[in-house]
């Protein structure tokens, strides 16, 4: 028995982005393009995703660990890239094809192209759809209705360039037809590529059926092939995004300024404000209110928290919390049920205790708070004498003075109150009231001579 394989088609350079990075690799709401078409051939059911690519091998491995992958060495065309794949297309295979550049192709529609080509039992199925602008894409020739043969935009007559059924570029082929009708292949085109658009009408030639699957959304097929197709491939994805969260319950003010990843998962009840940006692997709870002007990237936040104006990155955050505005919550911060952590405080690699509170001007970095804490204004744990770091630990119901220093490695047991403007070095003992600055001097009537 074959099986569905998908093969996507990304070796070319993508010249027209002007871009240091690989044309497919470009993220839209923080994910590289590819992933987008990865995953749709995934959620089709497609069993291998193979890869085509050329020096941007290394960058598709990394962000498409799961694939297989062939290395086209010189860019000689879209059939010549299938070529290179030979050696993953089996006989009883069925071929799905579409290029790395499209990534607004859905599951849904790709599940429609594979029952299409199932059902009419031809040996490609070629993918069409109406463009009110065809410019720039290959036309799909009919002859009496039927397939006869696709030709570039710059290979097509004045007649050819009125047609706007325009070839996707996605298809179907059954495995030994395709490898069959790649060795007959030829370059003789105003590029000189081996086209892989001519590999239908050779098995046309050879009496074997081809198939036009005509796709109903012409947004699915849209190619990116410069950096203002990118913004608008991404405007789509963002609104297709944002569109099913509110359907979901979720409320989004002004969701032309608000940029949510295909990987966050909101609850039903939460309110986006305006100017949010969500991106990489994210889960927000119900009934929390996150925003305006808030960056939240692979983090998680429970029910009923509010983020206002502030920067998360790779947070944990429980249940009723509030953070900001203007917070900073750096890899490793995690605050507990209840937590407070206010205006122009930076945490990192800490966790704040439920009921802890940091409410305004602090930092706390390489931190352990356990419950009831109150971290004073203007606070600070010093975590880093030039060469390494280390722990502060604050037990339960401790009380940090405003403006006060905590020397790390250093640990304020349960209870410990500590006098605005220490600097703490040593253990504060459990219940202890702590004073560490100078005794403050009061010279009578001098101030004037100053
Ligand atoms: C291609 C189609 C055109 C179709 C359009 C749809 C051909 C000859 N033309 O044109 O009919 O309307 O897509 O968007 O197929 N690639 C390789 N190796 C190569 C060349 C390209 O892997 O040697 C990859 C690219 O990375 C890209 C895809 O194939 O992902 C399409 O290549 P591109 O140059 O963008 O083709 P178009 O000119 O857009
Ligand atoms: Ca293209």
């Amino acid at each position: 028995m074959g099986k569905l394989k998908a093969l996507i088609l990304a070796a070319g350079e993508g010249t027209r982005m002007k871009s240091k990075i690989s044309k497919v690799i470009h993220p839209i709401l923080g994910k590289p393009m590819i992933n987008y078409v990865a995953n749709a051939c995934r959620n089709a059911g497609c069993e291998d995703i193979i890869i085509v690519a050329g020096d941007n091998m290394q960058a598709l491995q990394t962000v498409e660990p799961n694939a297989l992958f062939a290395h086209q060495k010189e860019r000689l065309g879209t059939g010549h890239a299938v070529m290179c794949a030979g050696d993953f297309i089996k006989d009883d295979d069925i071929i799905f094809i579409a290029y790395g550049d499209g990534p607004l192709i859905r599951a849904e529609t790709i599940k429609g192209i594979i029952a299409a080509h199932e059902k009419s039992e031809a040996t490609a199925t070629i993918v069409s759809c109406v463009f009110e602008n065809p410019v720039g894409y290959g036309r799909v020739i009919r002859v009496n209705g039927s397939f006869s043969r696709i030709v570039e935009q710059r290979d097509a007559d004045e007649s050819e360039q009125l047609v706007n059924e325009i070839n996707t570029g996605m298809a179907c082929y059954n495995g030994k037809a395709l490898k069959e009708a790649l060795k007959e292949l030829k370059c003789d085109n105003s590029q000189n590529e081996y086209y892989l658009t001519d590999v239908a009408p050779i098995l046309k030639g050879k009496g074997l059926a081809v198939d036009i699957c005509v796709g109903e959304h012409p947004l699915d097929f849209y190619g990116v092939n410069d950096r203002a197709q990118l913004a608008e491939a991404a405007d789509i994805i963002k609104k297709r995004i944002n569109t099913e969260l509110m359907l979901s319950g979720v409320s989004i003010w002004d969701p032309a300024n608000t940029y949510i990843g295909p990987d966050v998962s909101i609850e039903a009840g939460t309110c986006i404000l305006p100017n949010t940006i969500i991106e990489g692997l994210c889960k927000i709870g119900e009934d929390c209110e996150i925003g305006p002007s808030t960056t939240i990237k692979n983090s998680s936040i429970g029910d009923n928290c509010t983020v206002t104006s502030s920067v998360l990155d790779r947070a944990e955050i429980h249940n009723n919390v509030s953070v900001g505005p203007y917070a900073y919550l750096r890899p490793g911060a995690v605050l507990m049920d209840n937590a407070k952590i206010g205006d122009f405080v930076e945490v990192k690699n800490a966790v704040i205790g439920k009921n802890s509170k940091a409410s305004h001007l602090a930092y706390i970095g390489d931190a352990k708070i356990g419950d009831n804490v109150n971290f004073g204004c203007g606070a600070i744990t010093v975590n880093y004498n030039g060469s390494t770091k280390s722990q502060t630990i604050i037990k339960d119901n401790a009380f940090i003075g405003s403006n006060s220093n905590l020397v790390a490695p250093v640990t304020i047991e349960r209870g410990g109150y500590i006098a605005a403007g220490s600097t703490v070095t040593k253990t504060v003992p459990e219940n202890c009231l702590t004073v560490a600055r100078a005794r403050q001097e009061n010279k009578e009537g001098r101030a004037p001579k100053f």
